[in-house]
């Protein structure tokens, strides 16, 4: 992938991953503020060891008393402490939820002990913490030596500061909260997108297309069926389309391509196909045709496809005979089944269906009618069926000289075409190349107007 591709990417998903990212953020804003909010209250102990002979600041001695103060730490949420506690409080906490809810621990390098009581309620919160710390005292007195009664003996604590009511909650964060949304729900994008692109196989550009070392033969947009028109009975088809299309424009570049590709491979009689139904073959047979035609060579369209012919659609013309009719007629009758669009292009419509398609195309009749049919043109474009799941695509191979494949944006996938692409190989006729039907309106329009405003400056320099 090259740098461009990246940013193409980049600029396909950005809306997306920034709304699902807006998204996570939005949720968690939301669940944080359906989550009721927990206050914590802060009371200070401070603990002094009994004076010794040795009470000068030395190391040893300071690290005696932070020792201490670990170890007393601990003992304010000892069973003992907590009971106490519980019971000052009237028994509500219980202790099994003030060992939930309550901490103490040593400040490091001080004697402080640091009490933390969480509760909902901030009051409370310092109400807990406050007893705690107050019951410790009479606590470590009791624990000390009996009888020991002078004060310096003894190792003291008392609180150093009260736990006060907190003005705000320590849970839920909001900021926090719809921080880690906002990234969880980035992180969550960018991975959904990686594994869209990862394990997308949809046929979308040349790339695609080259990827599979076939020939592009160049892109069509997908068009819009124009206001007012019928979209039952509406076709693309580039002798509708105004002047100046970039429908008609798209299919002229595409037959610039097709011509090079006809005339280096020999190529007279062109079969169009692609892997499955609906990709575009009768559009791009027909448009492909009137194209060619005015270029000035001399064209005939031949409605292959005996089970659902199209190519009539495209030029209005009746379908009361065509291809299938030909069986019951000599050679010569041939050109009456022919129906004329201009000058240069001519069109055997299909006719009507044929309950035995596979037996008609394996028929010698129907070698000869095509040789027959084809003499009089430069060239012949035959609409075909699906090249996957029926034979008709198959034995459609032996009467042409060449193939040309049809993928379509967003419905061909890589398997099928790789599989239609072996299926043209293994029947020894060139492969001219591939069109990508249905290509991004909007980058056929960019083109357009640049391409436009480029050849009017020129006129008007004249
Ligand atoms: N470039 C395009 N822009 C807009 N519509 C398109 C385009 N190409 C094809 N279509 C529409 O898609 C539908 C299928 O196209 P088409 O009949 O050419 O496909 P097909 O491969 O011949 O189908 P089938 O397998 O049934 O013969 C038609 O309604 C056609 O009008
Ligand atoms: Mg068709």
């Amino acid at each position: 992938m090259t740098l461009r591709d990246y940013f193409q990417l980049v600029r396909r998903w950005a809306l997306l991953v920034v709304l699902g990212s807006l998204l996570a953020a939005a949720a968690a804003y939301f669940l944080t503020t359906r989550m009721s909010p927990v206050y914590q209250a802060r009371a200070l102990i401070l603990v002094n060891q009994r004076d010794n002979a040795a009470s000068a600041q030395t190391v040893d001695n300071i690290n005696a008393s932070q020792s201490l103060t670990k170890t007393y730490a601990l003992l304010v949420t000892s069973t003992i402490n907590l009971q106490r506690a519980s019971d000052v409080l009237g028994g509500t906490p219980g202790v099994d939820t003030l060992d939930k809810t309550v901490s103490a621990a040593a400040v490091p390098e001080t004697q402080l002990i640091e009490v933390l009581a969480e509760n909902k309620d901030p009051g409370r919160a310092a109400e807990i913490a406050n007893t705690l710390a107050n019951i410790f005292p009479a606590y470590i007195d009791e624990a000390q030596l009996p009888g020991s009664v002078d004060r310096a003996q003894k190792n003291t604590v008392f609180v150093a500061e009260p736990a006060t009511a907190p003005d705000s909650p320590i849970r839920p964060n909001k900021k926090v909260n719809v921080a880690l949304g906002l990234i969880l729900g980035l992180v969550v994008m960018v991975a959904a997108v990686a594994l869209v692109e990862y394990f997308d196989d949809g046929i979308n550009d040349r790339d695609d297309i080259e990827a599979l070392g076939v020939p592009f033969l160049g892109s069509v947009f997908e068009a819009a069926v124009p206001r007012g028109a019928d979209k039952a009975t509406w076709v693309p088809s580039i002798i509708e389309a105004a002047p100046g299309d970039t429908l008609i424009e798209s299919y002229r570049q595409v037959q610039a391509s097709l011509a090079f590709a006809l005339t280096a491979g020999d190529v007279k009689v062109l079969l169009v196909t692609s892997p499955g139904q609906g990709e575009g073959k009768s559009t791009t047979a027909a448009n492909l045709a009137e194209a060619l035609a005015e270029s000035s060579k001399k064209v005939l369209l031949i409605d292959g496809d005996l089970r659902k012919p199209d190519a009539h659609r495209y030029f209005s013309l009746p379908n009361s005979s065509g291809l299938t009719s030909t069986f019951l007629v000599d050679p010569q009758a041939l050109p009456a089944f022919i129906g004329r669009v201009g000058d240069s292009l001519s069109v055997l419509t299909g006719g009507p269906v044929a309950p035995n398609p596979t037996e008609l195309l394996s028929s010698r009749k129907m070698r000869a009618t095509i040789s027959a049919l084809a003499e009089p043109y430069d060239v012949v474009v035959i609409d075909c069926p699906p090249m996957l799941g029926l034979a008709d695509a198959s034995l459609w191979m032996p009467l042409v000289d060449g193939v040309l494949l049809v993928a379509r944006r967003g419905k061909t996938r890589r398997g099928p075409l790789e599989e239609t692409i072996a299926a043209v190989r293994s029947g020894h006729k060139p492969l001219l190349g591939v069109v990508l039907n249905g290509s991004d309106r909007k980058k056929s329009y960019k083109y357009a107007y640049r391409y436009g405003y480029g050849y009017k400056a020129k006129n008007s320099e004249r």
